[in-house]
């Protein structure tokens, strides 16, 4: 694929994201709860049943993972709940203006353990600094993981970031299929962080622009 072709369609990709989102995400007051990776959707259908205030998008790559989360939602009656194929990041980029999340949810993301892949590790600064601009100060960001090294990484990340601080609040029992998996091995890894009053980039800009 020439590098023309491939911003042709990533161009078209995230325009087409843009109208989609458009179109599902609520306006308005609301708590609103992503997770990213949701998976099959086992947490959040869940999550969605015991929150039937807020509204929830779970996002994830696998088109199949996603129409099983779907169909579980829909079996519940849910209608607040709903999942959408995205990749965070562009997720993140192409929220429509002013939308702000108020809890994000990474359960289980893949762990790239080697070290020449950890580049490709969903949670690290870029990313952080990403999400820190599109979620409500003392927005809340729940991560679990079975993966120690990953775990360990995305905490020293915390601690040094400007936006995010660890806090001890663990809220959630995750019965996710790698949850399970981790149970069974008897080791897991969980921490919840806090958006703190830092400025982003973006604060910086809606200031300037007022
Ligand atoms: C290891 S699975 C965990 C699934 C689920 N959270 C669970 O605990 O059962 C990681 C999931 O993240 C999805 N994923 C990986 N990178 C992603 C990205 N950048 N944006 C959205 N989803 C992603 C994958 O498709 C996969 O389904």
């Amino acid at each position: 694929m020439t590098r023309e072709t491939y911003e042709a369609q990533t161009a078209a990709r995230k325009a087409a994201l843009r109208e989609k989102l458009l179109q599902l995400l609520p306006t308005g007051e609301i708590y609103k709860t992503l997770e990213i990776g949701c998976g099959h959707g086992h947490f959040l259908v869940r999550y969605a049943q015991t929150h039937a205030e807020r509204f929830c998008l779970g996002i994830d790559l696998i088109s199949q993972r996603l129409a099983a989360a779907e169909r579980k939602a829909q079996r519940a009656g849910l209608t607040h709940c709903l999942f959408l194929k995205a990749r965070a990041e562009e997720l993140l980029e192409c929220l429509p203006m002013g939308f702000l999340w108020n809890e994000i949810l990474v359960f289980y993301p893949d762990p790239w353990p080697k070290k020449r892949h950890h580049k490709h590790r969903l949670l690290q600064e870029k990313f952080l600094s990403q999400l820190a601009q599109c979620v409500v100060p003392n927005a809340r960001l729940h991560f679990e993981t079975d993966d120690g090294d990953y775990f360990e990484a995305v905490c020293d990340c915390v601690a040094q970031h400007p936006n995010w601080e660890q806090t001890d609040e663990h809220l959630y029992t995750v019965d996710t299929l790698f949850a399970e998996k981790t149970g069974r091995n008897g080791k897991h890894a969980v921490f919840a962080c806090v958006r703190n009053g830092e400025q982003t980039a973006k604060d910086t800009t809606e200031q300037v622009c007022v």
